[in-house]
């Protein structure tokens, strides 16, 4: 039976763990994998705009040996022209894997039941799946072990937010998510990843207190404006002015390290400085991007026992 990657809510502990050590020996050996996509063909389209996204599966894809069509839906939503799962059918008579950016997560869904090929979630309204694993792959690379870690983020609870608290959950890493009132993360999902956390032991919780990130080993954020926002920047701006991650922020917490999704807006959701200081690890991540969807990719196509 074919399998997609739209959530990572199933997955075992074992299982992520192996998918990260895939994506390092990827790394590592990118000759040993050249072959896995061979002959392979690949869909990916977007409604929203992307920069990491889409280049990181386009050259990874390449490096698998197989070969990607971008599919330009920027204009806007795909439903506004065929049912998704129209689309998702006939993507399928000739494409071998679909990787959708989408606004909602039920496009994807619509495209998962009528395609035949995987369906790769390349961001959606509630979540960013192949980030976390990149996020993830990173703090391996950083800390050896993963579990008991503790990660805050800060800032809009959104998408990103999600997937790393599921992620973070499995994995045995703790997520604290600091946010402005009204701004939390959806609390259905934030239960989903309590749960989640019961059978590893990580502590995954919320609050509107900068105080509740002190101890974390990373702090991340993300932007104040997901895609698709359209509420005015001066009017969010007051509220999350004392969410921005900067020095002080570090020092106060004690957090070694500072991860961010990109796109990062400087000075904003994130002092420009920290960006390019020792304690980033935004282009490490950005890296990761490839070699964790090569991961995923290898995994879905079978190949992950080489
Ligand atoms: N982090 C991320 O998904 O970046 P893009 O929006 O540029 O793809
Ligand atoms: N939360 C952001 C993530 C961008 C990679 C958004 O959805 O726009």
């Amino acid at each position: 039976m074919k399998q997609d990657l739209l959530t990572f809510k199933e997955w075992s502990k074992d299982g992520l763990e192996n998918l990260l050590t895939l994506a390092t020996k990827i790394k590592q050996n990118p000759a040993e994998f050249s072959e896995v996509l061979q002959g392979k063909s690949i869909v990916a389209l977007f409604e929203k705009p992307s920069l990491r996204t889409r280049v990181s599966f386009d050259i990874g894809i390449n490096k698998l040996g197989g070969h990607m069509v971008y599919l330009d839906s920027q204009a806007g939503k795909l439903a506004g022209r065929e049912d998704a799962k129209d689309m998702g059918a006939n993507l399928a008579c000739w494409a071998d894997a679909i990787i959708a950016r989408v606004y909602s997560h039920s496009t994807l869904q619509q495209m998962s039941e009528a395609a035949s090929v995987p369906v790769i979630n390349a961001l959606c309204d509630l979540y960013h799946p192949c980030q976390a694993l990149a996020d993830f792959l990173t703090l391996r690379e950083i800390h050896g072990e993963l579990e008991g870690l503790t990660l805050a983020y800060v800032g809009d609870g959104n998408n990103v937010t999600h997937s790393l608290m599921i992620v973070g959950a499995i994995l045995g890493v703790n997520v604290v998510s600091v946010t402005p009132p009204g701004y939390e993360a959806d609390s259905e999902l934030v239960a989903v990843a309590k749960e989640l956390a019961t059978n590893s032991g990580a502590s995954i919780s919320q609050s509107n207190d900068i105080g509740a990130a002190k101890g974390a080993n990373v702090l991340y954020t993300d932007t104040w404006l997901s895609m698709g926002d359209t509420t005015p920047l001066e009017q969010i701006r007051k509220t999350f002015d004392p969410y921005m991650v900067n020095e002080q922020m570090m020092q106060a917490t004690g957090a070694k390290y500072v991860m961010h999704c990109q796109p990062a807006h400087r000075d904003l959701e994130i002092s420009g400085n920290l960006i390019d200081s020792e304690q980033s690890l935004l282009l490490q991540q950005a890296e990761n991007r490839m070699h964790g969807q090569n991961a995923i990719l290898t995994h879905l196509f079978g190949s992950d026992s080489q």
